[in-house]
Parts: C-alpha cells; structure tokens; sequence
C-alpha cells in the first residue's frame, strides 16, 4: 500500500530524503481509470509518485454538490496501490486552508469563459488548490488529464506566470468501449442516460458545424451549455438530467465531411 502523508511538513521531510525525480497526481478522489491511467504515465516517467487526495470545497459550485461527492479512501487507495504509487498525499481542509480562503489565484481571461461563464468562482478555486498542492509536493512533473482541458489549459499558464518549478505533463482522455469519457459522474447516470451519453463524443468528432452540435445534442435529449473551438480542440458541456458531462476532442479528429 502506498504510504500515506496529511501533513505538508512532513512530506516534505521525507520528499528530501527522495533521490530521483517524483511525479504529482493531483486528484479529488473516487478515482477511475482515467486518473489510474494518470498514475500510471507519472510512474513510467519518474522515479517516484505522490498522488492527492482531497474534495477541494472552493472548487465546487453548490455545498450539495461537495457534500454528495463520493469518499471513497480505501478503494481509492487500493488502486493508487496496483498503479505502483508510493505515497499518497490526504489532508484536511483546516491543513489546506489555514487562511480561511482569504488568498486566491486569480486568471483574468480563461477562467471567464465556457466551464468559466457557467461555473463562476470554479477556477479560482482549482487554481487555488492546485497552487498550495504544487508547492507542497515538489514534484519534479504533474499530472493533468486532457479531458478537462480548460483546467490544464489554466495550470499551464499558472505555471508559466508564476514560474513554478515544475513540468506539467498532460495525460490522454481514457475513454469507455462505446466511446464516453471516463468520469467520476457517469457512475450517476441512468442506464438510459448512459446509452445516450456517448452521443456527446461522437457529435464532438462529426463534421457538422458548432451551433449544429448543439442542436443535436438537444435532439438526442441532452440540455447543451456550450459547444466551442478553441485551443486546438472542440470543447463542449452539457447535461443529461442532473449530471453534467465535459468532453472535448483536438480538432484533428474532427472529421471534415457531414456526420451520417
Ligand atoms: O481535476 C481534479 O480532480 C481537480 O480539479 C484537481 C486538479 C484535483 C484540483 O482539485
């Protein structure tokens, strides 16, 4: 099992007895094979790992919300465990936030839009936490998958701003047989809902235009936010009853002709 920390000081006493280079995956927990296929990639490419597990409050954008979301350390542990990590970072929320919230991570631009424009507060609090997790773990690399790609899109540019010594590596969006984007929420749907779901990837790749994404995607049942082109790939959220799903793909896998 892997060792586990909750503590910022003592992590670092033991992070400087580490030789070799330590891979970070930051998680909130109720992990799946996407954050396993994470852990994994920082295994092969360090010598070390340190994984986080914390349900960060400022991230969320309803208390129900975080109160619902799934604890689910030993488990979570187990497979930290079969994915070769070694030490496991748990800490509280008095640990994380000894200022009572009072300093945040602003980004004036990307937070605003898309995930930004319909979860206000969302980023600030991701890049908060992310932030006091990067300092506390001195990775030499982190870990972020593609799949929330506005979140690693913002980490860089954290990253390149404040000159954080650390690399940030991206992980590749683990998908179902059927093609659905693996996530913590799909466990929420209906089996019903979950047939539909993977309409979401498989519009994303058609050819058909952003604003006619949208309209099928309302077709087939689902209450679209957003569908738009940006950096390189097309993003999009939208709801299937109460579980709201993300997904993106690099526009090179955007097919040129009409979806059939
Ligand atoms: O992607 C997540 O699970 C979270 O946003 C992160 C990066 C662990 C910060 O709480």
């Amino acid at each position: 099992m892997p060792s586990i920390v909750s503590e910022p000081k003592s992590w670092r006493n033991q992070r400087k007895e580490l030789s070799g280079s330590l891979g970070f995956v930051p998680t909130m927990g109720n992990l799946h094979a996407g954050h396993i296929s994470l852990c994994e990639q920082a295994k092969r490419e360090n010598d070390f790992v340190l994984a986080s597990i914390f349900v960060n409050p400022t991230q969320f954008n309803q208390r129900e919300d975080f109160d619902a979301y799934a604890r689910t350390l030993e488990a979570d542990c187990k497979l930290l465990d079969e994915a070769g990590v070694d030490f496991v970072f748990v800490p509280d929320e008095k640990t994380m936030y000894p200022d009572k919230y009072e300093v945040q991570v602003i980004e004036g631009l990307v937070s605003g839009e898309l995930e930004g424009e319909f979860r206000p507060g969302h980023f600030q609090g991701m890049l908060t936490i992310v932030l006091k997790l990067l300092n506390i773990a001195q990775a030499d690399r982190a870990y972020f998958g593609e799949k929330d790609f506005q979140q690693l899109t913002l980490v860089r540019k954290m990253a390149d701003s404040l000159f954080l010594p650390v690399e940030i590596v991206a992980g590749k969006t683990v998908r179902a047989e059927d093609g659905l984007a693996l996530s913590s929420r799909n466990a929420r749907l209906t089996p019903e809902q979950r047939q539909i779901a993977p309409t979401l990837a498989r519009l994303l790749k058609s050819g058909l235009d952003d604003a006619a994404v949208m309209k099928k995607l309302e077709e087939a049942g689902f209450r679209p936010e957003y569908v738009a082109s940006k950096w390189g790939r097309r993003l999009a959220a939208a709801w299937l009853g109460d579980v709201r799903l993300i997904d993106n793909v690099p526009l090179s896998e955007v097919k040129k002709e009409e979806a059939a």
